[in-house]
């Protein structure tokens, strides 16, 4: 495998994937026309009843009204939440309508027929929703939720890339800005990198922009890849020391990682797989004691559905997933923010690469 690139992950400030929604002046705290009296409590019982091994009664009494009106707002705009495995719980179990990894509210985007879509996760999302649904307001509750990948590259680095490997395909993780995407043939997710990566029939791809990504489906299959030199900066924390003295300390852990992590990491663990083959993984085998190797509130939104299954939690969280909360949800809502638009030029080629990839996974 061959790693190539000037740019190295960096954590996202006000960068070029979030030019396209500017925010707007800040409105005053949220409002919510409910507070937590017993009336609302028994109301929304069966809500807590989803979060209640995860979240506190004390800190129910905050989310319960803000949960109230949103679900509320949702019905008034006929709008949903898009809500990535990385949510909290109080966003994941209840106001999330549809939930899952990048695949999963791809498709969830392509096919809603609500006017609204929340999207609860990070900005590329927001984007590849809205090349999916072009026609539908497409929200992201803070407009500075990046990603350390999506900032690695740029659609010059693209560019560059095309004109040094003429002919070699390029398929970009899509964890990238919709003009990344529109200078790459095809998008790809965790869940599917290698079938995509086979299914063109090539003997060599360029797939950007996770080195780490790029070298785990290296291992799977025989097309040669040559990788740029982005990371996750959480995923990339991780260590094979760290993964070896979890299993030192908790006899029978089972390590379950995410292709995002470096190789040590991944040589370490019992299962690879995007989040939602995590998920998956734990629910079909619970294991009695498991480590979720990904985004820290992962581990929560599976707790609060296998209370049987013990999870060791090392905390790596993701700032910009951390920058959606229950309160600016309410507010995108209310007040119709950030609007997330893509430029219709790029968003043709951008738009063609995500749905490649969507027919090649279907
Ligand atoms: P998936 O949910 O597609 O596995 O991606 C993980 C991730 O880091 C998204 O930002
Ligand atoms: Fe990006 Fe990593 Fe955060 Fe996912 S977890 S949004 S890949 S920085």
């Amino acid at each position: 495998m061959e790693l190539v690139g000037a740019h190295s992950a960096h954590t996202l400030s006000a960068s070029e994937d979030v030019a396209s929604c500017a925010p707007r002046a800040r409105a005053k705290e949220p409002v919510t026309p409910y507070t937590f009296t017993p009336a609302l409590k028994r109301e929304m019982a069966p809500l807590y009843e989803r979060v209640k091994h995860v979240v506190t009664p004390m800190e129910w009494v905050h989310y319960a009204p803000i949960v109230k009106a949103i679900n509320e707002l949702k019905v008034k705009r006929n709008a949903v939440i898009l809500a990535h495995n990385y949510m909290t719980p109080e966003i994941f179990h209840c106001v999330g309508d549809f939930k899952g990894d990048s695949l999963q509210l791809a498709k969830e985007a392509a096919r809603t027929e609500a006017d609204v879509i929340v999207q609860a996760g990070v900005h590329f999302m927001a984007e590849t929703s809205k090349l999916l649904s072009p026609d539908k307001t497409v929200l992201i509750p803070d407009p500075l939720a990046g990603c350390s990948l999506a900032s690695s590259i740029t659609p010059e680095d693209v560019r560059a890339l095309r004109a040094a490997y003429p002919g070699v395909p390029i398929v970009t993780y899509v964890n990238t800005s919709a003009a990344v995407k529109a200078e790459c043939d095809i998008t790809c997710t965790s869940s599917n990198a290698v079938k995509i990566v086979e299914s063109l029939g090539v003997p060599r791809v360029l797939l950007i922009p996770d080195q780490y990504l790029a070298k785990y489906v290296q291992t799977k299959t025989k097309v040669e890849i040559i990788a740029w030199k982005g990371a996750c900066e959480v995923h990339e924390r991780f260590t094979g020391e760290e993964m070896n003295a979890m299993r030192e300390a908790e006899p029978g852990l089972k390590i379950i990682a995410h292709p995002e992590c470096p190789p040590d990491v991944i040589n370490a663990s019992d299962f690879t797989g995007s989040t939602a083959a995590m998920i998956d993984w734990v629910k079909t085998k619970r294991p009695a004691k498991v480590v979720l190797v990904t985004e820290c509130s992962m581990a929560s939104n599976v707790a609060a559905e296998a209370p049987d299954v013990e999870f060791v939690r090392p905390c790596n969280l993701c700032p910009h997933m951390k920058r959606i909360s229950l309160e600016n949800i309410y507010e995108a809502l209310l007040y119709n923010r950030y609007e997330v638009t893509v430029d219709p030029v790029v968003a043709e080629k951008a738009r063609r690469a995500v749905e490649r990839m969507v027919e090649a996974s279907a």
